[in-house]
């Protein structure tokens, strides 16, 4: 499974890249407002320095919901650099759009996917990515990992080659549980890759292995 940050922060990247697990980047229009990043010029400026950090994937978003808005800005963007994902929503010009980016050879995540139909759409129009938001489902009470579930089962029918990238993953249980079903990326925040390092039999093991070292040791 690939583990892919959910961020635009810079600090964040570089210190999972510095752990030598990762495998990519998502970012959205509001993880970039986060980080104060405006106007066109500072966005693409931004996205550059992202893809000299990292050695994979990053989505980058396009704002038009126009299909004309869409292959404009999604074509700058994959100008940009080669590891540039262009990430569209999952309307109905986003999915004509991702069929021409996809004739183009130009790498797509389908964003804001809630439902397995969804799913089929974007795999369909050649989506490289569809991104079913986990955390958001669960939120209103709903169950995410069940679409998870369904749409590594529907691929896998049929041998689509879109991946399947859980994102909106909140906590260790939902990247867990996505490496169980199959998922075939997962896209967190730092905090969560960062969690799957604790235990705290590790800390009371390692404590102790010091410890008796130390008595004979000095
Ligand atoms: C995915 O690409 C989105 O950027 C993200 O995972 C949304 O997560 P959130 O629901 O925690 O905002």
């Amino acid at each position: 499974m690939k583990f892919f940050i959910d961020t635009a922060n810079l600090k964040d990247i570089q210190e999972a890249v510095e752990l030598g697990v990762l495998d990519g980047v998502t970012t959205n229009p509001s993880l970039m407002a986060k980080e104060g990043i405006k106007g066109t010029d500072a966005v693409m400026a931004h996205y550059k320095q992202i893809c000299e950090l990292v050695d994979g994937d990053v989505s980058a978003e396009v704002i038009a919901t126009d299909y004309e808005g869409i292959v404009r800005e999604g074509e700058a963007l994959a100008e940009l650099h080669p590891n540039i994902v262009v990430k569209v929503p999952m309307i109905r010009d986003g999915v004509k759009a991702i069929r021409y980016f996809s004739d183009k050879g130009i790498k797509t995540n389908c964003t804001l996917i809630f439902s397995a139909g969804q799913a089929l759409l974007a795999a369909k129009a050649g989506a490289t990515y569809v991104s079913p938001f986990v955390g958001r489902l669960d939120d209103i009470g709903a169950d995410g990992m069940l679409l998870i579930q369904q749409i590594v089962d529907i691929f896998s029918n049929y041998g689509y080659p879109t991946q399947v990238l859980a994102a909106s993953v909140r906590h260790i249980p939902h990247l867990i549980q996505c490496a169980e079903l199959g998922a075939d990326v997962v896209t967190c925040p730092l905090s969560v890759i960062t969690g799957l390092l604790s235990h705290p039999l590790t800390d009371k093991g390692l404590a102790t292995f010091l410890a008796d070292h130390a008595k004979v040791n000095g």
